[in-house]
């Protein structure tokens, strides 16, 4: 018995041979003599058609009881099929019933449901074409994501998830606690005393593997790190997620320029691997989720991104003629309908704006002779806005321990950090691109928690 999955059944002859198919019923359609069971495996959006010929086997007890969701395995042969829309089907003459759902209380019904609804009941939600569609996309990228690095000859490196520095200096971070669950410190009053910190220590989950990431940058001179990281900032929006993935490469003996030209190199790599991948998805997120995304997608994959720097954007906004709700002024850190206004009507696609005001970014960023501004680049795509933000990285031992102090953080905390400048330092710059903001923006999907298995946000962390 030979035994592939939906999606090579799909691309395969008719033949004799007896299939054997695990699935789930996505659709049943019942008539005097055949029944029709679409059936479902997670390999493709495309369901296979599976036939019962009711007449010639007895099956009818397990078909009565077959209701969307069920869980079934069918057997038969691959014969071509009459209908449009595929070339084989499955000629079924055995099936078993693993699961039912019952339609009374399966939440998954034969309709669209909203995506609200489906946050609800995240550990369902991989049953519907959205999800399995977004969770293929998302497991092809993060693929890519290596392909690319390894390809350019930088190194993986795994950095630490619980950390004792704020990496970004932004002091939004989740402390992490020991706990003996079986014999809790209490406070007086009986409640959990949940103030214990790391074996004596303080610490935190990492924001940002890049201050370890630059300590193997300044050894090993090319790598990338690929993990969780964590922001406790109560931004309850559609692109900010309290746990979320990020791709962070860095390079010794780089710039600025080194730095923007990696960024885009890679965002276009990224995108056309994707549309070459997994032209079935995509054709999906572009009929039912964002219209056009497919051929924007791949404009973008193929041209240059517009450059400029903080201070022409701020010139372009101001003179732009549009009322913003937050107006532009210098000084200020760009928000989102500033993004939107940059990328979607002044350069109609990616934009990476340069050289930020020194107050508004992390203590690490690289000071200009200005004094004012830091080497700082924010990549910026339509219909999202930042996507990527990285730096060329303070070098010098002197301003960066002046910019510690300046940012109000303690330089104890950071010796280890100083000594990559006391030794052997050299120019190093790298960025960091969030890995749900890209599956974001190349599915199309409008909320940042639809694009994450398990989404940890401002008020949902269930499942
Ligand atoms: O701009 P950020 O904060 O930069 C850093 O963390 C640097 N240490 C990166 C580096 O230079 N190595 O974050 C980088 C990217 C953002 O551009 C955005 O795409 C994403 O991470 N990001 C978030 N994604 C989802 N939810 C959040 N709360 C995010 N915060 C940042
Ligand atoms: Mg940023």
């Amino acid at each position: 018995i030979a035994r592939r999955r939906i999606a090579q059944l799909l691309q395969s002859s008719p033949s004799e041979t007896i299939q054997e198919v695990p699935g789930w019923v996505r659709t049943k359609r019942d008539s005097k003599n055949v029944c029709f069971l679409e059936l479902n495996d997670g390999s493709s959006l495309q369901g296979l058609q599976a036939i019962i010929d009711k007449s010639a086997t007895d099956l009818q007890n397990t078909l009565d009881r077959l209701q969307t969701g069920a869980s079934v395995i069918a057997r038969g042969t691959l014969v071509a099929s009459p209908g449009k829309g595929q070339s084989v089907e499955l000629s079924c003459t055995e099936l078993d019933l693993l699961g039912e759902a019952p339609a009374e209380s399966y939440p998954l019904q034969k309709k669209r449901h909203s995506f609200e609804f489906l946050r609800e009941i995240a550990h369902l939600r991989g049953r519907t074409n959205t999800f399995g569609a977004v969770m293929r996309v998302r497991n092809r990228l993060s693929i890519a994501v290596h392909q690319f690095f390894q390809e350019r000859e930088f190194l993986y490196l795994n950095t630490p998830i619980i950390t004792a520095s704020d990496a970004e200096g932004a002091g939004a971070l989740f402390q992490v606690t020991t706990l003996d669950v079986n014999n809790p410190p209490r406070r007086e009053d009986g409640s959990l005393d949940y103030s214990e910190d790391f074996f004596g220590k303080p610490a935190y989950l990492t924001v940002s593997g890049q201050l370890n990431a630059e300590a193997y940058a300044t050894a090993l001179d090319r790598v990338y790190t690929f993990g969780p990281t964590f922001r406790a900032e109560n931004s309850n929006t559609t692109r900010h997620l309290a746990e979320f993935w990020m791709i962070e490469p860095e390079m010794a003996f780089c710039d600025l320029e080194g730095n923007m030209s990696l960024a885009e190199d890679f965002v276009r790599f990224l995108l056309k691997d994707i549309l070459d991948r997994c032209p079935e998805d995509m054709a999906f997120f572009d009929k039912r989720i964002e219209p056009g995304i497919v051929e924007s997608l791949r404009t973008v994959a193929e041209s240059d991104f517009r450059r400029m720097t903080y201070t022409e954007a701020i010139d372009v906004l101001e003179k732009s003629g549009r009322s913003f709700s937050f107006s532009p002024h210098w000084g200020i850190d760009l928000q989102t309908e500033h993004e939107k206004f940059l990328t979607e009507d002044y350069a109609q696609g990616p934009v990476i704006v340069t050289d930020y005001p020194r107050e508004i970014k992390a203590f690490y960023m690289k000071q200009n002779p200005d004094g004012k501004t830091v080497r700082a680049m924010d990549v910026l795509v339509p219909r999202l806005g930042e996507i990527i933000g990285g730096s060329q990285r303070e070098e010098g031992l002197e301003p960066l321990e002046k910019a510690i102090r300046r940012c109000g953080l303690e330089t104890e905390s950071y010796q280890w950090y100083l000594d990559l400048r006391r030794f052997g330092t050299v120019p190093h710059a790298g960025f960091g691109l969030g890995f749900e903001r890209l599956v974001r923006y190349v599915t199309g999907m409008q909320n940042i928690r639809d694009v994450i298995p398990f989404p940890r946000a401002v008020g949902s962390a269930e499942f």
